[in-house]
Order: C-alpha cells, then sequence, then structure tokens
C-alpha cells in the first residue's frame, strides 16, 4: 500500500464550484512532488482536502492506513499532528520568538504535565534547536518571528514543521513571497531536509523551473483534474500546454 493513496477525489464549493473533479494519485514515503497548475486549477482545494483542513465532496484520501475524510475530529487532530503545513504566508507566531515557533512543532509529541504548562522538555527543544540548525538560522533562535526576514520566517516555518516529525509535509506556495534569488534556497533547504528525514512531500508551486530542479515528481492539475503525471524530465511544451493551457500567450504566428 502506498503510503498516501487519492482516489476519485472530487470538491463542489457551496456556491456551486467544482475545484476538483476527479483527482487520484499515489505518493510513496520520501517522495517529493511538485504540484503545478495555472491559477484556479484546484492545487490548494487538493492540499487542504490532504491536510483535512475541508472536507472533499467524494472520494477517498488514506494516508499510512488512515482514511482522513471519514476520520473523527479526534482522530482528525492525531492524524493533523503528522501533517506539517508550510504556508505562502509563513502562519508563525509574530511575537514569539523563532526557537519558541519551532517548538510549537513538537505539541502534538508533548504530552503530560509539560503540555498543560507549555513547558518543553530537554529533548522537545534539542530537536527544535537542531532543526533550526538545519536551516542556518541557529543565530535568530531568540529573535521574534515579525523581526525576520521573508526568507528566515520560511525557514523557521520549515523547521517547525520538521519538529513534527511528520508522515507528510504539504508545502502551498511556499517560496511566492520571495525573490527569485531567495527562492531557490528557501526551496533547497525544504527539498533538503525532508530528504534527509525522507518524508514525502507534496508542494503547491507557480514556477516550474524550481518544480524541475526540486522535485522527484511532478502533478499537473487544469481544472481539477490531473493532466500529467510523471517525472520532471517529461515536461516538455505539450505536457506544458495542456497544463496551462487557457493562461499562456498564443504563438505568434509569422
Ligand atoms: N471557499 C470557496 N468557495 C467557492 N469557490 C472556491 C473556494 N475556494 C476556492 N474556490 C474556487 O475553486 C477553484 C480552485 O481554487 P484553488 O484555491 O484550489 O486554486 P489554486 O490552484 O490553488 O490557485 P492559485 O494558484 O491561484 O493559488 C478556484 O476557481 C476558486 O475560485
Ligand atoms: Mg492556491
Amino acid at each position: 500500500m502506498s503510503l498516501l493513496t487519492i482516489e476519485k477525489l472530487r470538491m463542489v464549493y457551496p456556491n456551486g464550484h467544482q475545484a476538483l473533479s476527479d483527482v487520484s494519485l499515489r505518493a510513496e514515503r520520501g517522495e517529493i512532488v511538485a504540484v503545478i497548475g495555472r491559477s484556479g486549477a484546484g492545487k490548494s482545494t487538493l492540499l487542504r482536502c490532504i491536510a483535512g483542513l475541508q472536507k472533499p465532496s467524494g472520494g477517498s484520501i488514506v494516508l499510512d492506513g488512515a482514511d482522513i475524510i471519514a476520520a473523527s475530529e479526534a482522530q482528525l487532530r492525531r492524524l493533523r499532528s503528522r501533517i506539517g503545513f508550510i504556508w505562502q504566508e509563513y502562519n508563525l507566531v509574530d511575537r514569539l520568538p523563532a526557537l519558541t515557533n519551532v517548538l510549537t512543532g513538537r505539541l502534538g509529541h508533548n504530552r503530560g504535565l509539560g503540555s498543560l504548562l507549555g513547558h518543553f522538555s530537554r529533548e522537545h527543544r534539542a530537536i527544535a534547536v537542531h532543526n533550526l540548525e538545519r536551516v542556518g538560522l541557529l543565530d535568530k533562535a531568540r529573535q521574534r518571528a515579525d523581526q525576520l526576514s521573508g526568507g528566515e520566517k520560511q525557514r523557521v516555518a520549515i523547521a517547525r514543521a520538521i519538529s513534527q516529525e511528520p508522515t507528510l509535509l504539504l508545502a502551498d506556495e511556499p517560496v511566492a513571497s520571495l525573490d527569485p534569488e531567495l527562492a531557490v534556497q528557501v526551496m533547497d533547504d525544504l527539498a533538503r531536509v525532508a530528504r534527509e528525514d525522507g518524508v514525502l512531500t507534496l508542494i503547491n508551486i507557480h514556477q516550474v523551473e524550481l518544480a524541475r530542479q526540486f522535485a522527484d515528481r511532478v502533478v499537473g492539475i487544469a481544472r481539477g483534474l490531473v493532466v500529467y503525471d510523471g517525472p520532471p524530465d517529461g515536461l516538455d511544451d505539450t505536457v506544458l500546454d495542456q497544463v496551462y493551457r487557457f493562461d499562456r500567450p498564443a504563438r505568434r504566428v509569422a
């Protein structure tokens, strides 16, 4: 059985808009999968459904043997503690230091009295410090999140997500707010820690070049359907045309 199995996923929003028509895909431990598609294709909808943040209208999502759609609230909470989410706008707690933000990634592992008092054991702290170091930010450990640059914030978010020791990492346009050079560096950090830890990672991304550079596999979505699922090498003009058909400039005819 695959680590993640999605079958016939469908999402119709209450206003009647069908964001996902029929999405099926499987993914394995350690894979880095880029999800590409034009704006409105359904990429964020897909990630939110996988994270259990919204209920799809049909189909199934099974992660590590657990059915995400059928899960009760309590089961979903447990499942979510093993799904790391990286957002375009970081979602850090502004007034807390970088290290404390990373430590919140340990909440799902912090049981007993410690969790009630908001105390983290030496072991939790060691993991958080280690992960901050892995993204090159140990020297900013005490700096408040709102005093960090965009690239630093996203690195903190990566360290927080990986500190969850997640079964699955989901990143929704993680570098869309960064300049091109920084985007490459942050993608490099994300891909590196995910690979080192062997975590299945799904990344929604608009830059095809970054998908080619960092992903093992690319899933192209158009109008709520998977129109490509294969290696980055296979992203030729014909495939890109299918994925981006409606917003690629018309070819100039001489
Ligand atoms: N809550 C909602 N209610 C109604 N329609 C929605 C809702 N959320 C998203 N949609 C619609 O569903 C479609 C898919 O949206 P989604 O956010 O998944 O696209 P996306 O591929 O992530 O786009 P982008 O690249 O711009 O982030 C869009 O047409 C969007 O307008
Ligand atoms: Mg989106």
